[in-house]
């Protein structure tokens, strides 16, 4: 539990322009812009290097990460992991954000109310990162940029989004929880990963 006096519903009003992740993340940690705060553990602001080779973007996080504050840390995180060795990538060398920041209660999809509270947090880590290359996982990820995009056409596909002024390359894949749901796509899903590592030249 954080020492700092209790925060007002809408906390902040407006989102910090922040110079440094520690600015931004100190502000966010104590967000109260929509109702996941009343029933999250903690916030889990994102982590990662400030220059990472690749922004990754999944969902929301669940009860794992939840508890620790740290995104994709289950079943789902272990699953990441060793698709970004066969990108060859570490951890260290990828910032992974949410679309939402704060778990939705029995893991449910996040909310558009939810999602539109929480948008200006990736945009402001997005203007500090300047990521070479975005990887969306999953659908709603995906609709943050392309808010029509369909994940079963678009994964895969190298698309490109303009984003806080950049136009940025985006590779949309599918969330690691689908294919914990449904082993036969490992496969693909190592392919589509290998075919990651060939974009960033890694
Ligand atoms: N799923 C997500 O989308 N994000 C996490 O951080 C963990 C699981």
């Amino acid at each position: 539990m954080s020492d700092s006096p209790p925060v007002p519903p809408g906390f902040p009003a407006t989102f910090p322009d922040a110079a440094s992740l520690e600015e931004l993340h100190a502000v966010m940690v104590r967000c109260t812009r929509c109702d996941l705060f009343m029933s999250r553990a903690q916030v889990v602001p994102g982590s990662g290097p400030s220059s990472p080779r690749v922004l990754l973007v999944g969902e929301a996080p669940g009860a794992t990460e939840d508890r620790e504050g740290v995104p994709f840390v289950g079943r789902s995180g272990a699953l990441l992991e060793s698709m970004l060795a066969v990108a060859g990538l570490s951890r260290d060398a990828v910032f992974i954000a949410n679309v939402v920041r704060c778990r939705p209660p029995k893991n449910r999809n996040p909310r558009t109310a939810e999602m539109r509270a929480c948008a200006g947090w990736l945009a402001a880590q997005i203007r500090i990162l300047d990521p070479p290359i975005i990887v969306t996982l999953g659908r709603c990820a995906l609709q943050r940029f392309i808010p029509e995009g369909k994940i079963t056409q678009l994964q895969a596909e190298l698309q490109q989004v303009t984003v806080e002024g950049r136009t940025l390359p985006l590779y949309p894949l599918l969330h690691p929880s689908a294919v914990l749901r449904n082993p036969t796509l490992r496969q693909s899903y190592e392919d589509q990963f290998g075919k990651l590592g060939g974009l960033i030249g890694g």
